[in-house]
This record gives structure tokens, sequence and C-alpha cells, in this order.
């Protein structure tokens, strides 16, 4: 029998936050979910959302219980540009999303993930941290703060606290969208990645269940690369 957890999940109207929060409700999970600018209509298989901006000086988490079992942060984005055209107010933008957006939620809910037995905290980076791709210093600067800060996390909140990180290639969601629009780049999308596919909001979902699971309570500072085997092998 599964233990029901309390799990908040910032950014669950969209890719993967969405599918994420569907499979835990499935599950028989209590997800306290967030939107921004999509709330979804109501449906027997979502949970309830809350109103969030990250970018807000102020968050608040009152609609939370007592105690959190795991937190999961989704927004971030994909502005891929030549780095010469990049403003220095653009990587700061990127940065207050991806970034600074993660602390304020993970400082506002901390003292509930404290009280929880075996909490879990899982944060998003990119395929494009641990490999170089051209066009893509904006997003790989934030990213890379991630990955930095969710291993220091780790070591700092351990043992009450896991702390891991996932490193998606491209992912068919509303977030890259723009980058699969039609059939060709689809296709050459699939073909860059040895496996062969682009990945689903269920593939990365399902690495993150995992890790907020009981199942994941032996795993923490760990960067999971879930990217069609794009960041690791030459086929
Ligand atoms: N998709 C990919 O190819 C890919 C690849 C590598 C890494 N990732 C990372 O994986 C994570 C999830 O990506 P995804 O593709 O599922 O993204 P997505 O479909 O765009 O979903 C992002 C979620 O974040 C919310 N959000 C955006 N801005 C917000 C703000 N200012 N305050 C609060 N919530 C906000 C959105 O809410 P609304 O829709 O309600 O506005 C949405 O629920 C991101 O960190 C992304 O960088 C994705």
């Amino acid at each position: 029998m599964i233990n029901m957890s309390n799990y908040l999940i910032i950014g669950a109207s969209s890719g993967i936050g969405k599918k994420l929060a569907e499979q835990l409700i499935v599950s028989g999970h209590r997800v306290y979910a967030t939107y921004f600018k999509n709330k979804p209509v109501n449906n027997a298989g979502l949970p309830d959302y809350h109103y969030l901006n990250v970018l807000d000086e102020n968050i608040s988490l009152d609609f939370l219980p007592e105690s959190l079992d795991g937190l999961v942060y989704c927004p971030g984005s994909i502005n891929l540009r030549p780095f010469e055209r990049i403003k220095p107010s653009d990587f700061v933008a990127d940065f207050n999303l991806q970034v600074i957006g993660a602390i304020k939620i993970i400082q506002a809910a901390l003292p509930r993930l404290k009280k929880a037995e075996n909490a879990s905290i899982v944060l998003f980076s990119t395929v494009a941290v641990q490999t170089g791709f051209s066009f893509h210093t904006q997003v790989s600067a934030s990213k890379g703060a991630i990955e930095g800060l969710s291993r220091a996390m780790a070591a700092e909140f351990a043992p009450k606290i896991r702390v891991n990180c996932i490193a998606p290639s491209l992912t068919d969601t509303p977030l890259a969208a723009h980058l699969l629009n039609n059939d060709q780049k689809r296709e050459a999308n699939a073909l860059r990645h040895p496996l062969k596919k682009t990945g689903t909001p269920e593939n990365i979902a399902d690495m993150a269940a995992f890790l907020l699971s009981e199942k994941g309570s032996w795993i923490s500072g760990q960067i999971f690369h879930v990217d069609g085997g794009m960041s690791s092998l030459k086929v």
C-alpha cells in the first residue's frame, strides 16, 4: 500500500509539471499545484490550482498543509540566440525565473519540508549544461546555477531533505513548441538523439515521481540526464 504524501508542484499547469501532477494523483497522493498564466479547467484527474508568480517579491504558500513531503519547481525558459545578441538584462531575467524563483520557493517551503520524514526536492536543468550547444548561453547560465544549487542544498539539508536535479533534452511540451512546430523539425530533433526519439512529458515526470518517492530515498545531490542518450552516447 502507498503512503499518501503531500507534494507541491510549482508550475503544474503545463508540460512536465502537469503530467507529474496527474501521475501523483493517480498514485493516491495529495498534490498542491500552482499556475501562472494558464489555469487548467477543473478535471477529476487534476488537483486544485493556486495562482502563483515566482517573480513576485513576497511568496505566500498559505495553501499548503503543515508538512510537505516533496517540492518540484518547473518554471523555466528556452531562449536560444547568438551570444552577442543577448543583453545582460536577458540573462538576469532568466536567472530570476529559473534560479531566484526556485530559491524563494524553497526558502518559503523549508519549514514544512523539515516536518516530513523523508522530504525530496526536484529541480530542472537541461542537457545543455553538461554538453555545450551553440546559441544556448542564456539557458545554460541559469541551469548551470541550478545544478550547483541542487548539490549544495543536498549537502546542507542532508540527512533530512533530499535534493536532486533532472537535466532533460528537448521534450515535447508547450515550452518547446516553437522548436517542434512542423514535421521536419520534429523528425530532425528525434534523429539528433541516440535513442531517435523526442522526450515526452511522461519520460521526465516518471523520473521526478521516482525521486519524490520512497524508492529514491537513498539518492541525493544527483543530476539525472534524461535525454535520449544525448549527453553521453555517440552512435
Ligand atoms: N521542454 C523542454 O524541452 C525542456 C528541456 C530541458 C529542460 N526543461 C525544463 O523543464 C522544466 C519544465 O519545463 P516544461 O517544458 O514542462 O515547461 P512549460 O510547459 O512551459 O511549463 C512551465 C510551468 O511553469 C509555470 N510558470 C512559468 N512562469 C512562471 C512564473 N513566473 N511563476 C510561476 N509559474 C510559472 C507555467 O505556468 P502557466 O503555463 O500557467 O503560465 C507552467 O505551469 C523547466 O524548468 C524547463 O526549463 C524543459
